[in-house]
Order: structure tokens, then sequence, then C-alpha cells
């Protein structure tokens, strides 16, 4: 039964006993009342009828008394009187009683028996009589009782009347009761009941409740439930964090997670890295000697690493104060300021840099992997100069591998085709991979190279060949196809040649995004960044764009200018609005074309900038040097737009830095479709950097895009570089190299033969 009714029906219940209760004592007290009334009455009536009629009564004289029993009744409520013997005979007896009273009645016989008068009251079908009898003495001896009658039916009619008021009185108290009831029910009791109850579900549902109903007759229950509650959401909340974290830790890789990883992996076993470039250059500035870090994507991606497991780093050693900062074996441990690992420098002559890396690494195989329409140049002289380099780094590595056994070698680029096959030959235990970090183009473009074949046979002394995207994986395996005898396995993406495999396999190159995700302190927000650095540049601008880029003519700087020139000529808006700042550091310098670009693009900045600028503003700020890590991370997370138009890379590390950079989720990137990055970073504004009024239009929009917007792109993209970072890819590299089997163990021999 519902509440309510069963509330209803309780008032109802209790209002009636209490009603007929009062209303049964009120009639009582009244019906006494009017009986006592009735009793003097009858009394004087009966007292004053014997004064008259005692001597008649003596006198046996009956007539006499009929007569005057008769008048006597003329009186209104007066309705008979009558004389009974003791034997119960009526003797006289007024007229019009009915015959009820011809013998005698029972309060007659009582009041002769205690000898005094008695009243009753008497009902004979509808009629209510009252009835007084007064014992009559002669000579002392009782022999007679006078009855008098009087009509009773008002004493009836007024119980009655206070009974029907009564009722009446009840029914509305009952009605005002239960409408009140109800009232109170519904206000006190079922409204918060319901708020209360929806607010338990939104608790149970795990939504984010609103605060408690309030209310005094609800306030202990929810202040419990609150209690509960907040141990849930506590309880919930570490569940998910511990949730997260075991997920973080299954799928996130940190520095320490790789060391232990290589560690077990490599089980004692030495490990060597090989690169042209080295991590840090130390330099005379004046009579003090300085390090720098180089811009290099190659030292930004590895550097971590070594940081991260240690080991031993072989570079060319090119800076002017690097043989007064080594050992006499070209050795010292860095970072200079907190070692890690050793770096192992390799001296060339200034014939051998020439020929080896400006000549062919950078004029003729640079230019010939990156589709960016600068020819490249092969001179036989520079390709002598590889191959003898080559050799010389393989002296180094193999010197460095004397007395291990099962070494791990990671090659890495373009400058070192050769050395695989150079340090398989000696040392066929070792387990090598090279790491290309540009782009490999389709055979047409790379069988114009006259030592093609020589670059594919050295690469395939390599047990696995690592390349940025899988389609660079596609272009290797059908130039291996098109110009070198092997055996090719497209299933399992494997090389055979002479009786070797080699694996290539794509490893997106990463960043340690977690160095770049610390907070600025609290007062420099994005905006007052902002403010602090165009001051610092001397302008005015509401908006900035970033480029950062070694000056290359694969990075499309000068075609990102065009692009800024054509976006303050359509969109008016931005100017004295809109300033794009390009940080290029001088890169190959030796090398013609890289030292007549520097030129060029200052003289392309210039020329757009006179075009537009006014006193306080230009469109772009060119700074063309070099500058650290600590330096630019702030134009990242200042910018409203970074540019990364690259014409073709392998990757594209600084597209990846300035989105891990940005921990306020704003900004936005504008990525070309020919940067490996691209495919991982789908939420960049994706452009083709030759398309000068496309690129425009991106800027266009970038500047207009809704902060949820750039939130929720750079967010997702995040995700990707937490997920995927620098020491998942070592990671995958190294457990990928670790699982083919050296010659020397028993599977391999077992293939060999067959
Ligand atoms: C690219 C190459 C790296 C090279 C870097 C800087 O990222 O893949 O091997 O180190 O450019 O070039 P640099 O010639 O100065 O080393």
């Amino acid at each position: 039964m519902p509440i309510t009714l069963r509330l209803i029906l309780s008032l109802l219940i209790a209002s009636s006993v209490v009603v007929f209760t009062s209303t049964g004592y009120q009639a009582a007290q009244e019906r006494r009342r009017l009986q006592g009334d009735l009793d003097r009455r009858a009394t004087i009536v009966s007292e004053r009828l014997l004064e008259t009629a005692e001597p008649l009564i003596a006198g046996g004289r009956t007539e006499e008394l009929q007569g005057i029993f008769d008048t006597f009744v003329q009186n209104e409520r007066l309705r008979g009187v009558a004389l009974y013997a003791i034997d119960r005979e009526p003797l006289v007896m007024s007229k019009g009683l009915p015959e009820n009273f011809h013998s005698l009645p029972l309060v007659a016989d009582v009041a002769i028996h205690s000898d005094q008068g008695k009243s009753v009251l008497v009902q004979f079908g509808k009629e209510h009589w009252h009835l007084f009898a007064l014992p009559v003495r002669q000579d002392e001896t009782l022999k007679r009782v006078l009855v008098v009658f009087h009509d009773a039916d008002y004493i009836h009619a007024h119980t009655s009347q206070v009974w029907r008021e009564n009722f009446k009185q009840l029914l509305g108290h009952v009605l005002l009761i239960c409408l009140i009831a109800l009232i109170i029910v519904r206000w006190s009791l079922i409204q918060p009941l319901s708020r209360t109850l929806e607010w338990v579900r939104q608790i149970s549902r795990g939504e984010t409740a609103q605060a408690p109903p309030k209310g005094a007759l609800f306030g202990p229950l929810t202040r419990e439930v609150s209690r509960i509650a907040k141990r849930l959401e506590v309880a919930k909340a570490a569940a998910e964090e511990e949730a997260r974290l075991r997920i973080a830790a299954e799928s996130r890789w940190t520095p320490e997670r790789l060391k232990e990883h290589v560690r077990s992996v490599l089980q004692g076993r030495t490990m060597v890295v090989v690169a042209n470039r080295e991590p840090y250059v130390h330099v005379h500035k004046g009579r003090q000697i300085q390090w720098m870090v180089p811009a290099s994507g190659l030292v930004t991606a590895v550097e971590p690493i070594m940081r991260a497991c240690g080991g031993t780093w072989i570079a060319h050693g090119s800076g002017d104060a690097d043989r007064e900062t080594s050992d006499s074996q070209g050795k010292l441990k860095v970072p200079p300021d907190a070692p890690f690992y050793t770096l192992k420098r390799v001296w060339l002559s200034k014939e051998e840099e020439d020929g080896y890396y400006y000549g062919f690494a950078n004029e003729g195989l640079w230019p010939l992997c990156h589709i960016a329409h600068t020819r490249p140049i092969f001179r036989a002289g520079d390709w002598d100069y590889y191959r003898r380099v080559n050799e010389k780094f393989a002296q180094a590595v193999l010197d460095e591998l004397e007395g291990t056994e099962d070494p791990f070698v990671l090659i890495q680029d373009y400058h070192f085709a050769l050395l695989p096959r150079m340090i398989k030959n000696k040392r066929p235990d070792a387990k090598i991979a090279v790491f290309w970090h540009i782009p490999w183009p389709n055979p047409e473009a790379f069988g114009i190279c006259p030592w093609a074949g020589d670059l594919l046979d050295g690469m395939l002394g390599a047990d696995l060949l690592g390349f940025h995207i899988q389609f660079h994986c596609n272009n290797f395996l059908d130039t291996i196809d098109r110009l070198l005898e092997s055996r090719i396995d497209w299933e399992q993406f494997a090389i055979n040649r002479s009786g070797h495999t080699t694996r290539v396999k794509a490893f997106p190159i990463s960043i340690a995004e977690q160095e770049l995700a610390t907070p600025p302190p609290k007062e420099e927000s994005a905006e007052s960044l902002k403010e602090r650095l165009v001051k610092e540049l001397g302008i005015t601008a509401k908006w900035i764009g970033v480029g950062v880029d070694r000056i290359d003519y694969t990075k499309g700087i000068a075609e990102r200018f065009r692009a800024v020139e054509r976006l303050i000529e359509k969109y008016p808006a931005y100017r004295e609005a809109f300033t794009f700042v390009q940080i290029g550091a001088p890169s190959r310098t030796l090398i013609k074309r890289y030292h007549d670009l520097g030129a060029e693009l200052e003289a392309e900045a210039d020329r757009i900038n006179r075009r537009f600028q006014t006193r306080q503003w230009k469109p772009i700020v060119f700074i063309k040097e070099h500058r650290s890590h600590k330096e630019i991370i702030p134009f990242y997370r200042a910018a409203d737009v970074c540019l990364v138009t690259a014409l073709h890379d392998g990757m594209n590390l600084v597209a990846k830095e300035f989105v891990a950079s940005r921990f306020d989720g704003r900004g936005v990137l504008i990525l070309s479709q020919f940067a490996g990055a691209s495919r991982e970073l789908g939420d960049a504004l994706l452009v083709n950097p030759y398309d000068t009024e496309q690129v425009a239009d991106a800027i266009h929009y970038a500047i207009q895009m809704k902060p949820e917007e750039q939130q929720a792109r750079m967010t997702r993209m995040l995700m990707t570089l937490q997920e995927r970072n620098i020491y998942r890819w070592a990671a995958d590299l190294v457990t990928d190299l670790s699982r083919i089997s050296s010659p020397r163990e028993p599977e391999a021999v077992a293939a060999q033969q067959a």
C-alpha cells in the first residue's frame, strides 16, 4: 500500500476514534444534564401534585384524582401522571398514556424498594419517555407510588444533534488533515526523497553529482551518502589512476624502462652507436672552449637513448676544440655537465671531410634521396673518400668491439652505407642495424648514382635496416629488386644476398616528449610569452607563426616565406598583426648550394618585408643563427602556428617537438604532406608546400581556429607522441635486432647450410 494512502487511513482512524470518544462523552454529558433538568422538574411536579392529591389519595377519591391528574397534564412536556398500588395495579392514570404504562414500570419498583424518588429514560417505538417515580406514604406506611411521565424526545433529538454536528466536524477535520498531510508528505517527503533518490542515482552512475539536496529531513542521510560517495570517488580515482598507470606503464616508454629493457636484451653484451654527427661539439670562443649541441634531428633522437642506456657513440670529431677535450683515443664522457656515456671521436683530414661529408654524403646522397629538385653531384674523388672514411669508421668500431662477443652495432644514416658490410666481414657475430634517417627514393631516382650497387651491397651487410615509414621500405625493396642480385621475401620484407638475410622494417623515429612537457613558470602563459618575445624582436604583432630548421633547400623555407607573403596579400587583416619568425641554423655552409641558400633566403625575406613592413611591424623575422633547444622552446610555446613545410623529409622532429612543448594544448601545426611525420600527425593541417595558395589559406585557417579544435587536435597528436616516443623507437629497434639469430647460432647455421 502506498505510503500516502497508509498515512491517510491512519489519520482517518485516529481522528474517528478521537471524535467518537469525545462525542460519546459529550452526548452522555448532555443527556445527563437534560435528564437532571427533567428530574428536578418531575420532582417539583410530583411534589406539587402530591400536595394537592394527598387527601384525595388517603380518602380513596379516585374520580376527583382523575380530574386533577387530567388537568395537570395540560403542561407542554408533561405527558401524564399515574398512581400505582404497591401490588402494581394502576389506581389512577391521566388520559392518553400508552398501554405500556398500564402496569407498574420498573423504575417505580426500584423507587419502592429504595424508598425514594427514581427516574429513568425509556423508549417505546420511536417515542422517548422520562419517568419519575415517587413513593407515597400513608400513616408512615408505603402504600402507593406516583409516576410522572415526561416527553423525552427532545433529549434524544439534542444528543442526536450533538452526534450529527460532531460528525460533520469530523468530516471537515479529516478532510483538512488529509489535505495538510498530503501537502506535507509531498513537500517535505516525496519531493526531497525523489531529489535525494536522483542524487544517489547520479552517484551510483558515477556521474559528477550536483550538490546534495538540502533539507533537514534527509540531511543526515545525504551527509552519510556524501561521505560514502566521497570515499567511492577517491577509491574510483585511485583505481582509475592505477589502471592508467598500468596501461601507461605497459604502453609508455621511459628512459628507465628502456634502460632495463636494453640491459635484459643485451645481457652484458656491448652496444655501439655510429653516427657522423657528434652529440656535443667543442669550439673555441675567444680564449675559452665551449660545447654546443648541434642542430640535428639525429642528435635530438639518439642522444636521449644514449643518456638512458649508456654505451659508446662513435662520431666525427668536427669541433675546432674537440681534440683538446678528448683523450688519446679520442674519447670523453658526455654530456659534459653530467656524464652518462662515452663519445669516441674519429678524426678526419680536411680532404676526407670534404670528399666524404660535404662531397659524396651531402652533395651526392642527400639530394639523391630527397626529391627536392636539387641535382646530386657525384665525383669519383668524393666516392673514394666516402669509401675510405667508411673504412676508417669500420676500424674504429672494430677496435671498440675487440674482446667482446655478439655485440650490437647501431649505424645511423646515409654517411655509412658501406659500413655494415665492412664490419660484418670482420665480425660476423655482431648484430648490425642501420637506421636511414632520410627518405629512400624510388629505383629510378636512386639508380642514377654511379655506385648504387656498392651502396646497396654495403647496406645489406646489416641484419636489420630501418626507415621512418613503410613507403621508404617499399622503395628500398623495389630498388634492390631492380639493381642488385638477391632473393627478396616480400612477405617477410627480407632480402637474402649471398646467404645473409637483411630484414627491412619501418621504425618511425620520435623524440623524448616528456623532456619538453615541463610547463614554464606560472606567469609565462603563451600570451605573455608571446608579448615578451615580440617585444624582444622589436616589433608588434598579435599573432606569430614559427619555423625552426637547418638552412637546407629540402626544408622549403623560401616557399614558406612566399606563403606568408600571399597570406598578407590575400588577407589584409594580417597586416601589422601577423609575423612569421623563422629560426634557421646555418648548415653545411661549405657547400655552395647551402651557402647561396642562406643569402637567397635573406634576400627573399627582405623583399617581402619591404613590400609590407611599417615602422613597428614586419611580416617576416629571419633569425639566421644556431639556437639551442632552450632558446627555441619559448618560440614553440608562444606560437599561434608552427610551419613545418619541408619539400621532402624522412620524418621531421620539429613537428613533434612543437606538439610536445604545447602542454597548454594550444597552437596549430601546419605540416608538409611530404614529411614522414604527416603519417603519424594526421591532426596537423597537412599541406603541399609547393602550393603557395594552400599554405597561405592554412595559416589563415590555423589562426582563426577555435581553441577547442586546437585543443582536440593537439591532444590527439600528443597522445600519439606519448605512445610512440624515442624510447619506444629504440626498444623496438633493439628488440627486433636481438630476435635475428646471428650466424653462430644453431638455427642460422642450419639455414645457411640449407
Ligand atoms: C639530418 C640527417 C642527419 C644529420 C642532420 C644534420 O637529420 O639525417 O644525419 O645529422 O640532418 O645535418 P649535419 O650534416 O649537420 O649533420
